[in-house]
């Protein structure tokens, strides 16, 4: 089932100049990449972001953290995209995340943990939403996705 899932390299990410390499390793996994920007997070976005966390009392640490500089906000697409990111993203606890994740390879902490990324098809589709106008989501054809997705699929 293709999907598309939306991907946030969260502060941290930025600061510690990971980003290139954090889309790198998408991008070689094959995943298209439907949509990009780099984000100021204003507290509203923040809010409804994480409206889900709204009675955890790390909420108001989250809104902070997100809030604290500029994020990259993306959507890929391919084949299951939903799990197959958030595989590739390893555990939210970054102690408990996988050697070969992004977490398990380069975070230590579970607010610091440099991704975020739609937890469900459900979630991804609103998260979409939030975050890109409908025009911002790019459609076109790849010719390497002949080599990369099932033929029913490419
Ligand atoms: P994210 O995928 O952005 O969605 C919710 C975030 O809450 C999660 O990543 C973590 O960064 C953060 N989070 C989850 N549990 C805790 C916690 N106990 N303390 C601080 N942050 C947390």
């Amino acid at each position: 089932m293709i999907e598309r899932t939306l991907v946030l390299v969260k502060p941290d990410g930025v600061q510690r100049l990971l980003v290139g390499r954090i889309l790198t390793r998408y991008e070689e996994r094959g995943l298209k990449l439907v949509a990009l920007k780099l984000v100021s997070v204003d507290r509203r976005l923040a809010d409804r972001h994480y409206a889900v966390h709204r009675e955890r009392p790390f909420f108001r640490g989250l809104v902070e953290f997100i809030t604290s500089g500029p994020v990259v906000a993306l959507v890929l697409e391919g084949p299951d995209a939903v799990a197959v990111v958030r595989a590739m993203n390893g555990a939210t606890r970054p102690a408990q995340a996988d050697p070969g994740t992004i977490r398990g390879d380069l975070a230590l902490e579970t607010a610091q943990n440099l991704v975020h990324a739609s937890d469900s098809p459900e979630t991804a589709e609103a998260e979409l939403a939030l975050w890109f106008r409908p025009e911002e989501l790019v459609d076109y054809a790849r010719e390497v996705d002949r080599w990369v997705l099932a033929p029913a699929e490419a």
